[in-house]
C-alpha cells in the first residue's frame, strides 16, 4: 500500500498528511484494531482523535502495535470544552499525552469555541505555551467561525495552524475555506463523508450522501465508490480529510484514492450538492461542556 500521501505544509513548517483516519464514535477495541491496521497495513500516517472521544489510550496502543516508528506518524488530539482556561488546559494536554503514551502530539486543537470569548482567548494563549513547551508541534482549533478566529488572532497575533470544521459536499464551507486560506490556516474536514447519522447536536437522519445519485453517478463513471469520490473532492479542494471507519476493507478503500482524479465537470456537479445542511450543530449555537 502506498504511503506516498500528499502533505500540506502547516504555518509551523510541519507537514501534515492530507488524508488520515478519524476515530470518532469508535470504541476501544475497534479503535485499537483500526489504528493498527490503518498504519501497519493500509499505509496511513495520520490519526485524528480527541479527549472527548474517550479512545486516546486505544489510539496509543494501536500506534504502538503498528510496527511503524512514532516519528513517521502524525497524531492529532483535541482539548474538550470543560478544559478551557489556563490551569485546565495545561492539565488536559498532560492527561491526553499520558493516555496516548506519547511525549508530544503533532497537532493539538481546541475542540469547540466558547461563547465566553475571554476564556477562549486564555485557552489559546495557553495552547501557545504548550506549543513552546514541545508537547504539541502545531496548535489549532476546530469548529471556529471567522469571528472566533479573529478573536484569538487579534488577542495573540498567532493564527491557528488548522481549523477543523464540518465539511462535506452538502456543507462545502466556501466562505470559511476562503477566510482560512487568506490567513494561512489549513482546513480539515470532519464528517467528510457525511457522518454516521448521529452525534453532538446532530439530527439522527442516516447518511444519505453515500447513496446520493450525483455522487453514485460520478463513482460509477470512475469505477470507484462514492466514499472515494468524496475523498478525492476534499483532496482536490486542498482540504485535509479524515474519514472514519472501523472496517478494514473501508479503511483500505478510503486511502486507495491516489490514482484517479475528478474532472472539472465532476467537481462542478458536486458543487451543486451544497445546500448548507449541517449534520452537527452550528458552532454559534452549541456550547458543549462549558463550565457553569
Ligand atoms: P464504519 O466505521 O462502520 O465503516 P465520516 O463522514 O464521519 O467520516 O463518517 C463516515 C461514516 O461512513 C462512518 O459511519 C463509517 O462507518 C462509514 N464509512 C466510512 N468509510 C466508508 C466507505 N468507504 N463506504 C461506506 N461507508 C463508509
Amino acid at each position: 500500500m502506498s504511503t506516498d500521501l500528499p502533505t500540506i505544509e502547516l504555518a509551523t513548517g510541519s507537514l501534515i498528511p492530507q488524508l488520515g483516519l478519524g476515530v470518532w464514535q469508535a470504541d476501544d477495541e475497534d479503535t485499537e484494531r483500526a489504528v493498527r491496521f490503518a498504519i501497519g497495513t493500509a499505509g496511513y500516517r495520520h490519526i485524528d482523535t480527541a479527549a472527548a472521544y474517550g479512545n486516546e489510550a486505544a489510539v496509543g496502543r494501536g500506534i504502538a502495535a503498528s510496527g511503524v516508528d512514532r516519528s513517521e506518524i502524525f497524531v492529532t488530539t483535541k482539548l474538550w470544552n470543560a478544559d478551557h482556561g489556563r490551569a485546565r488546559t495545561l492539565a488536559a494536554i498532560d492527561a491526553s499525552l499520558e493516555r496516548l503514551g506519547l511525549d508530544h502530539v503533532d497537532l493539538y486543537l481546541i475542540h469547540w469555541p466558547l461563547q465566553d470569548t475571554d476564556r477562549m482567548i486564555e485557552t489559546w494563549q495557553t495552547m501557545i505555551e504548550i506549543q513552546a513547551s514541545g508537547k504539541a508541534t502545531s496548535i489549532g482549533v476546530s469548529n471556529f467561525e471567522p469571528h472566533h478566529l479573529a478573536a484569538i488572532v487579534d488577542a495573540t497575533g498567532q493564527p491557528p495552524a488548522v481549523d477543523q470544521i464540518e465539511l462535506h459536499p452538502r456543507l462545502a464551507q466556501r466562505e470559511l475555506r476562503e477566510f482560512c486560506g487568506e490567513r494561512g490556516i489549513a482546513v480539515e474536514a470532519w464528517s467528510p463523508l457525511g457522518g454516521s447519522g448521529s452525534g453532538w447536536g446532530a439530527d439522527s437522519s442516516p447518511n444519505t450522501l453515500l447513496t446520493d445519485p450525483t455522487l453514485t453517478g460520478i463513482a460509477e463513471r470512475h469505477s470507484r465508490s462514492t466514499a472515494q469520490v468524496m475523498i478525492r473532492w476534499h483532496l482536490q479542494n486542498g482540504v485535509i480529510v479524515i474519514p472514519k471507519s472501523v472496517h478494514d476493507d473501508r479503511i483500505a478503500q478510503n486511502i486507495d484514492v491516489l490514482d484517479f482524479e475528478l474532472n472539472a465537470a465532476d467537481m462542478d456537479a458536486i458543487a451543486t450538492l451544497d445546500t448548507g445542511a449541517r449534520i452537527g450543530g452550528h458552532p454559534d449555537e452549541l456550547n458543549l461542556g462549558a463550565p457553569d
